[in-house]
């Protein structure tokens, strides 16, 4: 028997992540098509902000935003100046939104390279305006996005700041409101004692927005919507949406879980990323000898144990020791024993004619055969986390092969 090779090629270390460029472009069109309706007459369509940060959820920041500028994506989120820098760098040239706004030292950077920052405080726009002027800009030329806190208490100014908001923007000639926003607590939850939060949020949003409206501002776009409420509350998809995990090919763990079938259904969506290694050494281990650091497993039978090049130093969520399962040669072998930094074992025995090289796929879908796939989601939530933390976690050290 020889080797698996159902894989793009990858020289040296056989681990590596195969990012489908066609599954992205199929996910960025489906939410584009679910939230524009056919039935439903808009002046403009809705727009579109792909979610691009924290490296693209691990997919590559850069690349992924290329190729989604190419299918149509109507502007970017980034969390950092240093992150949209990188994009404007790839040749990015639609517009960015840094969300997580802007620290002291960041307005520079936004403004050499057209980053749009959000604004979390009143007081930030006195910055955003000594820099502008710094500068030269000509008036009204910086856009920004307000981001209002509608009951999150994380970033955003207060609804009841709004007065004091429009105050200081009058002060300030070189900053146009471009969009204000909103980010949602627990849109995916639909019961138990946030089930109604997301609508009290909506509610306070549009309290504020209409405030903003009678002191004369024009609010430009609105956005609210993040994966659970654009799969979900189509009363939240206003202008613009925001998409994160949906467009890497992931619905969010709706609450209750059963809400997660009808939503697949309505918006199907096709996983970007497969993590992949291969099988770089196979042992026979008879019963009662223990596997890995601490012996955390014991074999109870004579075992056949592979150990993969892949390990937390790549992003293989150390809580899946003894938890969680590879696919090898489309079978989910079992991971025994504690992960360590740069491999992990797994127990073959199970898995017919494994041998030396063969691939182990740690997420995704399992080589071209889209049909056998372990999705990230249903992993993340056998530990207890969300898909993003998984994808995120796939470290700098891991190529990325982006194939059409
Ligand atoms: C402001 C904002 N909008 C949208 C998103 C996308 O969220 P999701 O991955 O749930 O779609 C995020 C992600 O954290 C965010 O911070």
């Amino acid at each position: 028997m020889t080797a698996e090779k159902n894989s793009a090629a990858v020289n040296g270390r056989p681990v590596w992540a195969e990012i489908s460029l066609s599954a992205l472009t199929h996910n960025l069109h489906a939410i584009r098509d679910f939230v524009n309706p056919k039935s439903e007459k808009r002046a403009a369509p809705r727009k579109v902000l792909a979610i691009v940060k924290g490296n693209g959820y691990g997919h590559g920041g850069p690349q992924v935003a290329k190729a989604l500028e190419k299918a149509g994506s109507d502007w970017f989120g980034v969390t950092s100046a240093a992150e949209g820098e990188q994009l404007r760098k790839a040749g990015v040239r639609k517009p960015i939104l840094a969300l997580t706004s802007f620290w002291p030292g960041e307005e520079a950077q936004l403004l050499k390279h057209k980053i749009a920052p959000a604004v979390i405080r009143c007081e930030q726009l006195a910055a955003l305006e000594s820099a502008a002027a710094r500068r030269k800009l000509t008036q009204r030329s910086v856009a920004f996005h307000l981001k209002i806190d509608t009951g999150m208490n994380r970033l955003g100014i207060a609804p009841t700041d709004i007065d004091c908001f429009a105050r200081q923007y009058e002060k300030c000639q070189h900053l146009k409101l471009e969009g204000v926003f909103t980010h949602f607590a627990s849109s995916e939850v639909f019961q138990g004692p946030v089930a109604s939060q997301t609508r009290e949020q909506e509610e306070n949003f549009h309290r504020a927005v209409a405030r903003l409206r009678t002191l004369g501002i024009d609010p430009g776009l609105i956005h609210l919507a993040n994966s659970a409420a654009i799969a979900t509350r189509p009363e939240t998809w206003a202008d613009m949406v925001r998409p994160g995990a949906i467009l890497y090919g992931y619905h969010p763990g709706y609450d209750p879980i059963e809400r997660r079938a009808e939503a697949e259904k309505q918006l199907p969506l096709r996983p970007v990323m497969s993590l992949r290694t291969r099988i770089i050494n196979i042992r026979q281990v008879p019963a009662g000898s223990g596997v890995g650091y601490n012996a955390k497993f014991v074999a109870e039978r004579p075992s056949k144990i592979a150990v993969v090049a892949a390990g937390y130093g790549d992003g293989i969520h150390r809580s899946l020791g003894n938890k969680g399962n590879v696919l090898i040669r489309g079978v989910l072998a079992p991971i025994v024993g504690i992960i360590s930094m740069d491999v992990t074992m797994v127990d073959v025995t199970s898995v017919p004619d494994v041998v030396l090289g063969d691939i182990a796929t740690i997420y995704g879908p399992d080589g071209q055969d889209s049909s056998n796939v372990l999705p990230a989601n249903l992993v993340a939530r056998s530990i207890g986390t969300v898909t993003s933390d998984l994808l995120c976690a796939v470290s700098a050290r891991v190529p990325r092969l982006y194939l059409k």
